[in-house]
């Protein structure tokens, strides 16, 4: 399938979006694990969080899904009630992948995790070495990904509690050991060098595990989560409205930036700050993005945001603003060969293992789209504000880079054909209704 972006019409109007992809991921499997019946509501249906129902299937859960409300029935953290799985596809999901292989170990099933070719090129050394410290006897490829081959435990025999420095800021990793953490015989102890998103805390604090953490609040270097595995109690059931995704408003604040005459209102999103760092950045290249009728959902800051076309400049991002908007920076990069002035990302080297390689892949379909930009071992340098040219270009089976483009082809000199642009159902599929519901001109053919 091919989209085509074409330029010159300003977006307007108000719109809300499906619910956020981690929080649905992390809602469907933690309410698994939950001693009884589950509520979800505004839950993403997506190529991905398909892929990580058909899994929970595969384990004998029961879940029904009507809409977008999910009803699970939690199992309890008993592997003795589950289907002995002889594989589970984790699709193209590296949070599938990554999430239930936490979830097996804690179980102490045994399973085998696979997926696509582009999911088996993923890093797992990443959760394998902790594990594995953990007691968990898990197998990876000999290239250190996919598949994963975790073995059963005996009946009884509990995993040994981790003090562990993650060596990159990494939630999925994070909650992979958190998850297998709840099967552990006593405290275990994370500590990470940046602000992942943190979701997996409040989603487990809400269902009564006993977690604390130090967010950076004291200490802006400090992140570490402490975890008591429940003993005997149950994980309590999730009743809850998942906000609306930041990371696809993300490619609808943009478009509205760097399109002239645009005004747009995005209702009921997310705003929890260790995923909003794209606000921060947009703000200190010169956007004024209104935030209103701020308010909590089940433990997760939501918001309306409403945003108008405005020049933009330059700006730099590392460090903790970089985790902070570590699946922001596509579109980022949009907003940045539109402003004046040089943009610089570094010490983002995390991005060439995501669904593609966001620094060398980006470059080059930017190329093709005449913008000026030049790839770094860890990031990348934009000298924005030259005209961006119409072109063809292919996300390399990257949903949020095919989603990036087609915004660039919004405010382009001419039109922007994205190829293979079907990836963007795995995490977006109403990325083009929506679009078009808001005045932009984008064709399928
Ligand atoms: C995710 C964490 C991030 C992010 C991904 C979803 C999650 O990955 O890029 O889209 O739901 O935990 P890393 O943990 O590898 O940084």
């Amino acid at each position: 399938m091919k989209i085509a972006a074409v330029p010159g019409r300003p977006l307007s109007g108000a719109v809300s979006l499906p619910g956020d992809k981690s929080i649905s991921h992390r809602a469907a499997l933690f309410a698994a694990l939950a001693g009884g019946e589950s509520q979800i509501d505004n839950f993403l249906v997506a190529g991905v969080t398909k892929v990580m129902l058909e899994a929970l299937s595969e384990l004998g859960i029961n879940w029904s899904l009507r809409g977008t409300r999910l009803e699970v029935k939690g199992i309890g953290m008993q592997g003795n009630k589950l289907v002995d799985p002889v594989m589970l596809n984790c699709g193209n999901s590296g949070t599938t992948m990554r999430l239930l292989a936490g979830a097996i170990a804690t179980l102490g099933i045994s399973a085998v995790l696979d997926g696509s070719p582009g999911l088996r090129s993923r890093p797992m050394k990443r959760i394998v070495d902790p594990l594995r410290a953990m007691g968990v006897s898990i197998e990876a490829s000999p290239q250190n990904g996919a598949p994963l081959r975790i073995g059963a435990r005996s009946p009884g025999r509990k995993l040994k509690p981790l003090d562990y420095d993650l060596p990159i800021a990494s939630a999925q990793v994070k909650t992979c050991l958190l998850l297998a953490a709840l099967g552990a015989n006593g405290q275990t102890v994370l500590r990470e060098p940046g602000p992942s998103r943190d979701h997996t805390e409040r989603m487990l604090q809400a269902m009564k595990v006993d977690l604390t953490r130090s967010s950076g609040e004291t200490d802006p270097e400090h992140f570490e989560v402490r975890l008591s595995p429940p003993e005997s109690r149950e994980l309590e059931p999730l009743l809850i409205d998942i906000p609306g995704d930041f990371s696809s408003a993300a490619f609808l604040i943009v478009a509205a930036l760097i399109t002239p005459g645009s005004r747009i209102r995005i209702q009921g999103v997310g705003l929890n700050p260790t995923r909003t760092g794209l606000l921060d950045a947009l703000q200190s290249m010169g956007a004024g993005i209104m935030i209103s009728n701020r308010r909590d959902s089940q433990g997760e800051p939501v918001g309306d945001l409403e945003i108008k076309y405005q020049p933009l400049l330059g700006t730099q991002i590392s460090g903790s603003l970089l985790v902070r908007m570590i699946d922001e920076i596509p579109v980022f990069a949009v907003a940045a060969a539109h402003a004046r002035g040089r943009s610089i990302v570094s010490q983002a080297g995390e991005l060439r293992h995501k669904e593609s390689d966001r620094i060398s892949d980006l470059c080059q379909e930017l190329r093709r789209l005449g913008v000026k930009v030049e790839e770094k071992s860890d990031g990348f340098i934009i000298e924005g504000g030259r005209h961006v040219h119409g072109g063809i270009i292919d996300p390399h089976g990257d949903h949020r880079l095919g989603m990036a483009l087609v915004v660039a082809g919004l405010a382009a000199q001419e039109t922007v054909i994205v190829q293979n642009s079907e990836i963007i159902d795995e995490s977006f599929p109403e990325f083009r209704e929506v679009l078009v519901s808001l005045g932009g001109e984008v064709h399928i053919g």
